[in-house]
């Protein structure tokens, strides 16, 4: 069967990462495709965290290329980096809501920072945001007082 390529695949080649001078995982070769969901399955510790870091360009590879669409993300202009980057959306293992802001702040935070949308007109679109998930009541609450699953869908 012919190969499939679409423009939102990421392509890992050759791929090294790790930490200081500590390899993790290495010569990783694999074709994420895109509009579809890729598992990543590996034991505690064996690198999938690590290896999702790379790929959304928090830490630059030992070795090797991240490419989307055929461009190497860590050779692309810082502008256009941080366009890429904008695209991601992570959910971490532990939630990683920021502790001293609200449950709303928290959401609205990449608004904040990313536009020039005035402040209730953010509260407002956090707020529909979190309606959908079934958390607008607890837009002022902090993140110590949601339950994990809460955390999640902040
Ligand atoms: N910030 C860091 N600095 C140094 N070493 C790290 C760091 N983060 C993770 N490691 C090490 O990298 C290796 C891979 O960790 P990683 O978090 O990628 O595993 P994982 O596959 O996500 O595990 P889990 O299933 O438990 O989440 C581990 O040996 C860990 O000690
Ligand atoms: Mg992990």
């Amino acid at each position: 069967m012919k190969e499939q390529h679409s423009p939102w695949d990421i392509r890992l080649e050759h791929l090294r990462v790790g930490y200081g001078s500590r390899v993790v995982l290495d010569d990783i070769n694999a074709v994420l495709p895109g509009g579809k969901i890729t598992v990543i399955l590996g034991e505690s510790g064996g690198g999938k965290s690590t290896l999702l870091r790379h790929v959304i360009g928090l830490s630059r590879p030992m070795q090797g290329h991240i490419l989307y669409g055929g461009q190497d993300l860590f050779a692309l202009p810082e502008r256009q980096f941080r366009r890429v980057r904008r695209r991601f959306g992570v959910l971490f293992q532990d939630g990683a809501l920021l502790g001293s802001l609200t449950l709303a702040e928290n959401v609205g935070l990449p608004l904040h920072e990313h536009t020039r949308l005035p402040k209730a007109t953010i509260r407002a679109t956090v707020l529909r945001i979190l309606e959908l998930v079934g958390l607008a009541e607890f837009a002022d609450y902090y993140p110590n007082e949601l339950s994990g699953g809460m955390k999640k869908r902040g």
